[in-house]
């Protein structure tokens, strides 16, 4: 297939720019380049004749219509967004413009697209949203997201991807846009823009620097390798129903003060300390305003219907992070000076 991948310079969108190149996909990455796209993520497949570069916003509706035109895809993988819950607190118009505004003008230039190809049924837009658009879960086991829990988005950020799941839904009622959707937990793994939980606690920690854990740390996430979920939104697209959302998450809960404290050990073996453990830098922080207390997803739709599954455990997949942030000093230190890195955001509220 051809794919069109929106934000495919970002974390999530190279990791799936690159499998999709192993897999013998053509690429078309359109990325507007804010401070949290590197192309430095995808330089491995730059010069393949299968893949091809425009630096376009999704928020400028006459560039995205060249764009279909000139590049004619199968589909499209909208992963573009702005993604940091703790800017969305400090600044949410950008989150509006481009999560909603920009997924609005993706559906309208993609409908466009299609109705001029005679609507095929091939034709797919694979929207990527966050099991955060769910809201917040108490800590009972017995409870997770699924594709029918009632949306309860809290943060400028989930609110603004719940909208985008809204509008792609919409189009396909109203308007038969072949999409399918897909809603996935907390991601981490290489190429991790140094501003989120797990980059933040390895470089930290290298530096000599306090371990921020917002709140007591007790909030959980259920946390999944970016390539496991690279791997299942490749399958969506590839294989998922129309009209369909599929939830992906790793089955792997843990709390904030859990997670930093298996990095920490994995930190003291990879790279000891002269004296003490990492964990001696851990530091309560005060807490994120509106901190939602838990996600864990039920994946067994994905699981069942397209036989996804995570080919890592979190110990496994933490290892493999901490051995990339060890080995890649030089791509972690070239985003350190982007605005806002390192400073604490989202408390202003
Ligand atoms: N990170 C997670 O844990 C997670 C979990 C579930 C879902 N998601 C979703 O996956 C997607 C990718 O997340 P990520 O963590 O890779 O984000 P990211 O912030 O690392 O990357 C986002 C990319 O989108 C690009 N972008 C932003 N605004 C744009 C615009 N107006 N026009 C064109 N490009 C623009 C950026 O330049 C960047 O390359 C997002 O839609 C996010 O909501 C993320």
């Amino acid at each position: 297939m051809k794919l069109l991948v929106t934000g495919g310079a970002g974390f999530i969108g190279s990791a799936v720019v690159r499998l999709a190149m192993t897999r013998g996909h053509q690429v078309v990455n359109v990325d507007a380049l804010t401070y949290a796209a590197c192309l430095d993520n995808v330089a491995m497949v730059a010069d393949s004749p299968d893949y091809a570069f425009e630096q376009v916003d999704i928020r400028d509706r006459a560039a995205l219509d060249a764009v279909f035109s000139k590049h004619m895809p199968d589909a499209v993988m909208h992963l573009a967004a702005e993604s940091h819950v703790d800017r969305s607190i400090d600044g949410p118009a950008d989150f509006i413009e481009t999560n909603v505004t920009g997924t609005f003008n993706m559906l309208e230039a993609a409908r466009t697209y299609w109705t001029a190809q005679g609507k095929p049924d091939s034709f797919r837009f694979h929207h990527i949203s966050t099991d955060e658009v769910f809201g917040s879960l108490p800590n009972d086991p017995s409870v997770q997201f699924t594709e029918d829990t009632p949306y309860d988005p809290r943060s400028p950020y989930s609110a603004s991807k719940a909208s985008s799941d809204h509008l792609v839904r919409a189009w396909h009622e109203t308007y038969g846009l072949p999409v399918v959707l897909t809603n996935c937990s907390n991601n981490y793994g290489p190429y991790h823009f140094p501003e989120k939980l797990i980059p933040v606690i390895i470089l930290n920690a290298l530096a000599g620097k306090a371990l921020p854990i917002y709140g007591d740390g007790s909030n959980i996430r259920d946390w999944l390798y970016v390539e496991d979920h690279a791997d299942a939104l490749l399958l969506a697209v590839e294989k998922g129903a129309v009209g369909r959302s599929y939830n992906i998450g790793g089955e792997n809960e843990r709390t904030n003060l859990e997670l930093v404290k298996t990095l920490c050990a994995i930190l003291d073996q990879k790279r000891p300390k002269e004296v003490g453990s990492y964990a001696d830098q851990i530091t309560f922080v005060t807490d994120r305003p509106g901190h939602d207390a838990r996600y864990a997803i039920d994946p067994s739709r994905i699981r069942e219907e397209l036989g996804w599954r995570p080919s890592v455990t979190v110990e496994e997949g933490l290892a493999q992070t901490v051995d990339w942030y060890l080995d890649n000093e030089s791509w972690w230190r070239a985003l350190q000076d982007r605005h806002g890195v390192g400073e604490r955001l989202g408390v202003k509220a």
